[in-house]
Parts: structure tokens; sequence; C-alpha cells
């Protein structure tokens, strides 16, 4: 392939099929294509974006340019992505709840970096869970007891590490067709049946815009569906976190106490059955949309998505009783702060983004790839839209690791809170995309 003219082409606007960039995908992890050209390129794409043939073509390309798993099991094999936000452990309920409705779920998952969460840290944050196993393993496990929360090795997408080190230092982060093919080729190597896609949108979102949130939704699932995997998108609100707690041992608590029914976090529950029951329902029609929520409800209420679960964190590394000790296992900041609110009146907005950076400043985030994380400090006991609010109610309790922390912290929390007078409700949970 000359790699020069396909740069041309694409910097020409001119039409590109999807077997020439699928080559290229496959070969952006290749040395005898250069940095300088890739950057070219995703900075050409940048501009001009990409039709949905050449996306997919990238996609497959780029999917194809590492390892692939291939399954052999007695029920579908399903996966969640979501694209990021503050306060969202929704990956540690569903991938549980569908296991228990006997589907397999092979979860390849990321870390935090800047103010989202990652599910691996989320989950490193219960003593001895490790999620980096071979892939022999995690097909071992996923095989035994239905579900395995890993993460990405090297050898996954190859072409996708290389490309987004590049975007990292060209300014080209943020192009909807780059993210799509970067997003989609590591999962789709993950070798599902089919895969639910939740696409946040509001101000703990990267991106903030509905606008923008929905044209990456129908991007990704054209490209999914089009490199052949059966895929729907839901776009969910994040203008306030899914639990009333934000940091990595905080959200796990939030999830155990969802789990056991101690204390159900409501819009947890909700974004969690919805997603999972579109995904049911894709994958087996026959399954109406009413019937698999009603299948997942009782997976979680009756106790059995807890039992895999728990199942899990053993077979990665973590205690055996988990499910009825996670209180004592999960690790305690030193020191615990509630942060009032100084008006009386209704919170009407929240600064779900200054929520998260909180957390960094904290410890409990990533400025840089090789921060080390403190899993026991965060947020907790967060206030939620609509809630009233006076001068004897705390907004949220801060969990640091020193009485400083808190003082840095205390202004930004509470200036995350926008209160007002009158009563606003909160924005609409879930967004199903209009068909067009
Ligand atoms: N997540 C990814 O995996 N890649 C992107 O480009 C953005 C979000």
């Amino acid at each position: 392939m000359n790699v020069g003219s396909l740069i041309e082409r694409v910097r020409n606007k001119k039409y590109i099929t999807e077997t020439d960039m699928l080559e290229f995908g496959s070969m952006i992890s290749n040395p005898i294509v250069s940095d300088a050209q890739i950057g070219a390129f995703a900075m050409a794409v940048c501009l001009n974006g990409l039709s949905l043939e050449a996306r997919v073509g990238l996609t497959k390309g780029m999917r194809d340019s590492g390892d692939q798993l291939v399954w052999d099991l007695p029920g579908p094999v399903l996966d969640k992505h979501s694209t990021g936000g503050v306060g969202d452990p929704v990956s540690l309920l569903l991938a549980p709840a569908l296991a228990a409705c006997g589907a397999y779920v092979p979860m390849i998952s990321g870390r935090g970096l800047g103010y989202t969460g990652g599910t691996l840290d989320k989950l490193e944050s219960i003593p001895g869970y490790s999620s980096d196993i071979s892939k022999e393993r995690f097909q071992g496990i996923v095989k035994k007891i239905g579900l395995a929360i890993v993460g990405a090795s090297a050898d996954v997408a190859p072409a996708d590490q290389r490309l987004y080190k590049i975007r990292d230092v060209t300014a080209t982060v943020d192009s909807l067709d780059l993210i799509t093919a970067s997003i989609l080729s590591k999962k789709l190597s993950a070798g599902l049946d089919s895969l639910v896609l939740d696409v946040k949108t509001g101000s703990g979102a990267v991106i903030k815009k509905f606008e923008k949130s929905e044209l990456l939704a129908r991007s990704l699932i054209g490209v999914a569906n089009g490199a052949g995997c059966p895929t729907v998108a839901l776009l969910t609100d994040m203008s306030q976190p899914l639990v009333n707690a934000a940091g990595n041992g905080l959200e796990v608590n939030s999830v155990m106490e969802t789990l056991s029914g101690l204390k159900v976090n409501d819009r947890l529950l909700e974004v969690t059955i919805e997603l999972g029951s579109e995904l049911i329902n894709l994958n087996d029609p026959s399954q109406s949309l009413k019937d698999s929520r009603c299948l997942l409800k009782s997976s979680i209420s009756s106790g059995r998505a807890m039992e895999y679960f728990s199942r899990m964190v053993f077979e990665m590394g973590g205690p055996k009783n988990f499910e009825s000790e996670w209180v004592n296992y999960l690790p305690q900041a030193s020191v615990v702060k509630e942060i009032r609110a100084n008006k009386v009146g209704y919170i009407d907005r929240i600064d779900t983004e200054v929520l998260g950076q909180v957390v960094v400043i904290l410890g409990g985030g990533r400025q840089t790839e090789s921060d080390e994380i403190d899993p026991s400090v965060g947020l907790s006991g967060l206030m939620e839209i609509g809630n009233k609010v006076d001068l004897t109610i705390p907004l949220a309790i801060v969990h640091a690791s020193n009485e400083q922390d808190i003082i840095r912290v205390a202004a930004l929390v509470r200036g995350a809170f926008s209160i007002s007078n009158d009563f606003k409700p909160p924005p609409n949970l879930i967004h199903r995309l209009e068909s067009k």
C-alpha cells in the first residue's frame, strides 16, 4: 500500500474504500509506517472526517492488528462499553446481572485518566483483585463462572495503542471518527455476539453536549454493526453521578449496597436495567424488552447477581467472603468530613466534572497514566439535583488522606452545587436514539 497517497486522499476528501482503510488500519502498529505519517493521517481525519465505509475499514484493520478472542460457550457472549463519567460504576452491576441471566461477559475495561473513573481502578480497591491476567486465564474464568472484568493486554489492538499516543500529542484526540475506531477496535476484538453502548452526556461526561454525544452514538452504532457486531446504544445523563459517591472504593461500596439490596441506588439500577435489557433483546429478539427488564431485575433482587460478582472477585484474586464482608475489606480514608451548603434552596445543577476533579486532587484519580491512586479517597453522601438543602445539611462527605486535602477541596465541592430558590426536576436519565 502507498501510505502517502492514502493520506493525500483523506486530506483531499477523496473516496476511500473499506478495503484500503482496513489495510492501513492493520499497518498502524507496523514500524514501516512512521509516526509522522500516522500524525498526518490523524490530523486529516480530524479535519475532514471519514465516510462510514472508511471508518468500518479503519476499525476492522485496527482490531485485526492484534489478538482476537474466539468463544465456544453454551450462551451468548455479551458486553457493554461506556464512554465514561463520574460516579458511574454500571459495569460492576451489569456484568454479574447479565451473567446471572445466562450470558457470558468477557469485559475488557480501562483505567481512569483525568476526572472520569475507570472500572479496573474501582475493582482493584478490593484487596487482592488483579485485572492483569493472561488471555488463557481470562477465557478460563469466563467459561467457568460467566464473567471476568480485566485490563487490555498489549496484544489487544496494538494499532490503537500507537495511534492513541500520537493523537495525544497532535491535538487529534477529540475526533469522533478516531474515537469510534479506537473504542471499537478494542471492544470488537473480544469476539462478542452483541454489544450495548452507554454514551454519556452532561456535565460529568467527556462529551458534554447532547448533540455531540448523539453523533458519537450514531457513529459507534454504524461502525460496530458495519463491522459485524450487532450493537445498540443509549444516551445516558451524567449531569450528576449515578450513585451518591465518586471515588474507587466508595463506588464499589455503592454497587455492593445495590447488589445486596441494603440501599438500592436508583439511577444506577435504572441505567443498568435499561442497558442490559436492550442488549438481551438485541441478541435474542424473542425476549421482549419488558421480559428482559424483569429477568435482570430479579437477577439482582434475588441475590444471584451478587453471587456472580463474588465468584468473580474470588477468581480474580480477591477475598472469598467479599459478599458478606465488603465493608471490612474496602479501604477507609484517614479523614472524613462533611461539607455543608452555605445557602438554603434546591440543588438545580451540579458541575459533575468538578466532583471528578476533586477525586483526582484527593489522590483517587490520575493526572498522567503512571500516577498511583489511593482507592480509599473520594466523595460520598452526594446530594442530588432537586434535593432541598439548608445550612445544616451536608452536600457531600469528603474522604481524604489528610486534613490539608479537605481544606484544598472544600470550596470546590461547595461550588460544584448550584442552589436556587425554585425546584427544578432532574434531567431525563435515559434517551433513546430516534431512527433517522
Ligand atoms: N476511549 C478510547 O478508548 N479511545 C478514545 O479515543 C476515547 C475514549
